[in-house]
């Protein structure tokens, strides 16, 4: 993995970051104003393609105009496909009726599904790229905080199932991912900072010095303060194309990534996926308790579970499981029900991702029932 600077667009400095991945290595490129670039950024990779786009309602009214703009002056012909926006597009059915749309597109093996929009979009449109054909290439362009430092990278795609979230996938990396930070502007402020507490995941799970710069620089970050907002990105995407580089199939490290995430999809499981609690805020919370967890057990110091609780809460994300709608119906059986169908569950035990101290966390599977009973007992009789 390495991180370099280029100027595809005159007069400006892009950020590119490597995914190292053999003959699947890809880049990232971070700064303002790529989409209105693509066109040129993807002739280059791709001569002669057509695209077909895929977005949803939300992301077509502001970004897509300008995206088909780009791509039709560098001569690339492009069909959009508009999607209803949200976790419900992420469906079997939905992605059926996309690929029959890909097909009538006459998408063929050496073209190219674009995926513009978050990481809904992003997880549909790459696992439909997947199975088109038996897999044609695939571009991201991701439009929320989420989808930029997050789901855009690594390949993971898919889809959802009656059984649980992200059941229905596939290992497909795109060829090229860009993040334009131009997009971020129309995005709802609580997206932002949903995905901001993936931001915040990156510092805990591996690198302290990241958590103490976020600690200064956060509201540079919310005012979308250019130079922030690609410090943050970037160290984001290093991070996670170093990781995936290293475990692309999440045998082993890959899963740091998920710390906060057992609690968390618990939380959106029992809220249903969807506005109640965003899966950022289902995290924020749940790296919080990761952190109570250990505490609990002795593995990290109460001083470090203080600095992550306040660190949150100044983003204004949700801390406590008390700030989870409906959070008074909770039990912990229901909780550990929930957190057993996750897929980081190995041959019967859980995985959890703990940390011993801000920057250092561990995965283990030492944990026995009775004790994680006993630390939801004690939250749920505080909440
Ligand atoms: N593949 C992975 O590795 C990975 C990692 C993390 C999360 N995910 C998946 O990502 C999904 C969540 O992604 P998300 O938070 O981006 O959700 P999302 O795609 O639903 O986007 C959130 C909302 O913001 C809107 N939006 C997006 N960009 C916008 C913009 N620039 N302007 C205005 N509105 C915009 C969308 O229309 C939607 O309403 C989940 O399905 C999750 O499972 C995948
Ligand atoms: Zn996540």
């Amino acid at each position: 993995m390495s991180s370099q600077t280029i100027s595809p667009i005159p007069g400006q400095t892009t950020k590119k970051i490597e995914v190292a991945l053999g003959n699947r290595s890809y880049d990232i490129l971070i700064d303002s104003g790529l989409l209105q670039h693509a066109g040129t950024l993807i002739s280059q990779l791709r001569p002669d393609v057509k695209c077909s786009i895929v977005t949803d309602e939300n992301v077509a009214q502001h970004h897509l105009a300008p995206l088909q703009k780009a791509l039709s002056s560098s001569n690339i012909p492009s069909e959009a496909i508009i999607l209803p926006p949200g976790e419900g597009t992420k469906s079997f059915n939905a992605l059926s009726s996309l690929v029959e749309t890909l097909l009538s597109h006459e998408i063929e093996r050496g073209d190219l599904v674009i995926a513009l929009g978050g990481g809904v979009i992003g997880d549909l449109a790459g696992f439909a790229a997947s199975i088109l054909r038996r897999g044609v290439d695939f571009v991201q362009i991701p439009t929320s905080l989420l989808a930029q430092v997050d789901s855009s990278v690594g390949g993971k795609t898919g889809v959802n199932s009656n059984y649980g979230k992200n059941l229905i996938g596939a290992f497909h990396q795109p060829i090229l991912v860009l993040c334009d930070l131009d997009v971020l502007t129309t995005l709802e402020p609580r997206q932002f900072r949903a995905g901001y507490a993936e931001v915040v995941k990156y510092g805990l799970i591996k690198n302290e010095e990241f958590f103490t710069w976020l600690q200064t620089n956060r509201n540079e970050i919310y005012a979308l303060d250019k130079q922030s907002l690609t410090h943050a990105i970037q160290t984001s995407c290093s991070m996670k194309a170093n990781i995936v580089a290293l475990d692309e199939k999440e045998h082993g490290v890959r899963a740091l990534l998920n710390l906060g995430h057992t609690f968390g999809h618990a939380f959106e499981s029992l809220t249903g996926y969807g506005d109640k609690l965003l899966h950022g805020e289902a995290i924020s919370i749940g790296m919080v308790l990761a952190f109570e967890f250990a505490d609990k057990l002795g593995i990290c110091k109460p001083s470090e579970t203080q600095k992550v609780t306040a660190h949150f809460k100044a983003a204004n994300l949700p801390t406590r499981i008390e700030d989870i709608p409906g959070a008074q119906e909770f039990t912990s059986k229901m909780l550990i029900e929930k957190m057993r169908q996750d897929k980081k569950v190995e041959r019967g035990d859980m995985v959890f991702i703990l940390p011993h101290k801000i920057g250092k966390a561990v995965v283990t599977r030492q944990i026995s029932e009775p004790t994680l009973h006993d630390f939801l007992e004690e939250k749920l009789a505080i909440s």
